[in-house]
């Protein structure tokens, strides 16, 4: 055991009404995709609606009664530990088992293999859904298979890997990224998954490797039982800065039309806001400011007089001084934008200062401009 695994586990007896209470986490990936947010701190504690992505995860599991959880952590471990704590704000127990060099997501699961016993949830620390996963249990534990699936519909099935599935709904092959000639349904990976313990003598230890093309290729080759569990709501990965500034707009709107204060701010009665918008606390709004929703002000973040802000997220302590304006951005961390800038669909990194009169088409000069010199 390593300094990072917290406590022991209490074994629960296969078949115990306990079965539900345990669920992994795959929270070790580098986030590229996601760059340059994730230059300074790991996409699994991004802020959504200015609470850790994690947090988000950790509650729709608390709901469904799930009492402990694993994280497997590889890239900025100690930044996620510091964060996440031990989980008893949540009313859980976290514990973190560390991959000394990533493991691939089925390679990180075998790794967190002393932690596990009875039925498991899996869970991609990257995705924010309204999937029943009650239900998804339930139909598990109905079924019993090796593995259950939740499978999400997409638009456009040929950018994900597709999971088809025959009449009971056992899963029959997965095939990655098609064209569209070999679309044979719209239902892909939701990237959460029920696992029996089993199922993890396929994974090699101590060896990269990942469920989609290893073990389950593997499960269906040697005909273990593999049940899709077709799912409606609301499911998106936050895999990119679009998809991540497009989750916390699409929060904010389910939350209702209004302005969400945390905390004490100081807005001035002559500042616009249109709602939804949310405000961290300590921010401050000047007169002439206008903030069109849906909208998130992390905590201590300033907008100056006549300035502009609209369908964007900012991070804690963002300046926004007189007269800029920001359309569909995301701004990270501290960063300044001075007088009089104008910048649409931009992503900023963390303590990045954007120089005055800055315009829309200067402001797109590749994102590692953007990046912090600390980063
Ligand atoms: P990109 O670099 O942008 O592709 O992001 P990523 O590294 O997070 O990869 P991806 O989105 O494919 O990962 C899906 C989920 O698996 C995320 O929650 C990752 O944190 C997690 N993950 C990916 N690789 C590993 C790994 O090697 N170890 C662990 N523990 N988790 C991983």
């Amino acid at each position: 055991m390593t300094d990072w695994e917290i406590a022991l586990i209490i074994p629960i007896p296969p078949g115990s009404k306990e079965e539900r209470t345990k669920a992994v986490i795959l929270a070790g990936g580098k986030g590229t995709r996601l760059r340059p947010l994730t230059c300074g701190m790991p996409k699994p504690i991004v802020p959504v609606l200015n609470r850790p992505l994690l947090e988000h995860i950790l509650l729709n599991l608390v709901k469904i009664g799930v009492k402990e959880v694993v994280l497997t952590v590889s890239h900025m471990p100690d930044a996620i530990r510091d964060k996440m704590g031990d989980g008893s704000q949540y009313g859980i127990r976290l514990y973190y088992v560390h991959e000394e060099t990533a493991l691939g997501t089925s390679g990180a699961i075998k790794n967190a293999e002393r932690f596990l016993d009875g039925p498991f949830f899996v869970f991609n620390g990257d995705i924010l859904t309204t999937i029943n996963l009650d239900d998804m249990a339930k139909r598990h534990l109905e079924v019993r298979p090796k593995v259950t699936i939740a499978l999400t519909p997409v638009e456009n099935p040929i950018m994900y890997g597709i999971v088809e599935t025959d009449e009971h709904g056992m899963v029959q092959r997965f095939v990655e990224k098609p064209t569209w000639d070999k679309v044979t349904t719209n239902l892909i990976n939701a990237g959460i998954y029920i696992l029996e313990t089993d199922v993890l003598k396929y994974i090699p230890p101590g060896t990269p490797s990942m469920f989609e093309n290893y073990v389950f290729p593997k499960l269906l080759e040697v005909g273990e039982p593999f049940l899709g569990y077709p799912a409606d709501g609301y499911w998106i990965d936050i895999g990119t800065p679009e998809k991540y500034l497009k989750v916390n707009l699409d929060l904010l709107e389910q939350r209702g039309k209004s302005i969400f204060t945390e905390g004490e701010s100081r807005i001035d009665p002559a500042a616009e806001i249109e709602p939804p918008v949310l405000i961290g606390s300590g921010c401050d709004i000047a007169a002439g400011a206008k903030i069109k929703g849906p909208a998130v002000l992390g905590p201590g973040c300033t907008i100056a007089e006549n300035a502009n802000i609209e369908n964007s997220v900012l991070w804690e302590g963002v300046r926004i001084c007189t007269g800029s304006s920001i359309k569909k951005c995301v701004i990270g961390e501290r960063s300044y934008v001075q007088e009089d800038c104008r910048l649409e669909d931009c992503i900023l990194g963390a303590y990045v200062v954007v120089g005055k009169g800055t315009t829309e088409w200067e402001a797109k000069i590749p994102p590692k401009t953007f990046v912090s010199p600390r980063t």
